[in-house]
């Protein structure tokens, strides 16, 4: 039976990757260490959905350290693994950078390292569209320069980019990166702008539109994301021997995003929208009241827009969810949990 890891399992992505893959019979190992970084509780709800499941084992772990990590890969002898377990978030690694070197520099390290000593037929690993910084040229390409990162969270997705294609070409590792653009959906991250813009307005609390509302961003529903990282775990890149008689890296990396860069005003009026639809806010809620129109933000970028014709040509996949359904999707969830 070949086994799947899934690390960063209590997380939001990696919860509703785990559930997709074992919907499918697949056997998955999920791994995380269930940080505080955002309300734990939310972590151990999604936990809870995997838990009916038999082909489901999940180990509280963290991937930083590195005898675990080794003996985890021995026991189990993946087949395929897909990272995700990192410290997410652009703001808070001007807070606490050390947690940014500890999951996403050692453990991804960690987890490279115990591919190269337990083959794997693929290592899938979550990149960021912040590795693209500020620059111009939109749509973001991965064919485009991404040497300038403006956080230490962009500086180790880059990291994780340059180590894993080091493994690649070193120990024929097939390795694909996949740089996710803002998901969002239900049991989503409480730390994300559409997450803590509702708690806030039920709070009757004010939010703050950052850079003036002159933000773009490339919201990617889960689902979408989802199937696209399922897509990419049956393509492993192809070892080729080149010119010069040496392997070439199986080593991708592909944009996952919706391609349909939303400005910040609009988004947040569908968001208000679906919130009074799904009665987490009343009819005659004052919104304008509660807006607050703020300069950008350290380590924030002003537009996100995925070039997805990679994915396309070599998964045949695109992201498709718009904005009105995920957000819908998301306002239903949040008022049954939390109301
Ligand atoms: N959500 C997004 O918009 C987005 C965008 C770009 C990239 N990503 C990347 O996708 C991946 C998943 O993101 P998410 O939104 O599901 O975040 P998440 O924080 O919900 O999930 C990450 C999980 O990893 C766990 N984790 C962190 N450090 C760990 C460690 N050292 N050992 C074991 N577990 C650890 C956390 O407890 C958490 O449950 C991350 O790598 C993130 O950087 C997410």
């Amino acid at each position: 039976m070949s086994n799947i890891l899934v690390t960063g399992a209590a997380g939001f992505i990696g919860a509703f990757l785990s559930k997709r893959l074992l919907d499918q019979g697949k056997t998955v190992i999920g791994i995380d260490n269930c940080n505080d970084y955002y309300d734990v509780s939310l972590k151990e709800a999604r936990l809870k959905m995997l838990s009916g499941y038999d082909k489901f084992t999940f180990i509280k772990m963290d991937i930083a350290d590195k005898p675990a990590v080794d003996k985890l890969f021995a026991d189990y002898g993946f087949e395929i693994v897909v990272n995700l377990a990192a410290q997410a978030g652009v703001r808070y690694s001007i807070e606490n950078p050390a947690a940014y070197i500890n999951s996403n520099m050692i453990g991804f390290f960690n987890i490279l390292e115990a591919c190269r000593f337990n083959p794997v037929k693929h290592l899938v690993y979550a990149s960021s569209s912040s590795v693209y910084g500020a620059n111009k040229k939109v749509p973001f390409s991965t064919e485009d320069m991404v040497d300038n990162p403006v956080s230490l969270y962009a500086a180790t997705k880059k990291s994780n980019e340059l180590m894993a294609h080091c493994y690649s070409k070193l120990y024929s590792i097939p390795t694909t990166g996949l740089r996710f653009f803002t998901v969002y959906g239900p049991m989503g991250r409480p730390d994300m702008a559409y997450f803590g813009f509702t708690n806030k307005l039920l709070k009757g609390e004010t939010i703050k539109i950052f850079n003036f509302g002159n933000c773009e961003r490339d919201f990617t529903f889960v689902d979408d994301i989802v199937e696209g990282v399922i897509r990419v775990m049956d393509k492993p890149p192809i070892v080729k021997t080149g010119e010069d008689g040496l392997p070439i890296p199986p080593y991708a990396v592909y944009n996952i995003g919706g391609g349909r860069p939303e400005n910040l005003l609009e988004f947040v009026d569908i968001l208000q929208q679906e919130l009074v639809r799904a009665g987490v806010l009343p009819k005659d809620y004052d919104f304008d009241a509660h807006k607050e129109l703020v300069p950008m933000q350290p380590g924030d970028v002003p537009v996100t827009y995925a070039d997805t014709r990679a994915l396309e040509r070599d998964m045949g996949y695109r992201p498709t969810t718009t904005l009105k359904e995920g957000l819908r999707k998301f306002a239903e969830w949040y008022k049954e949990y939390y109301l």
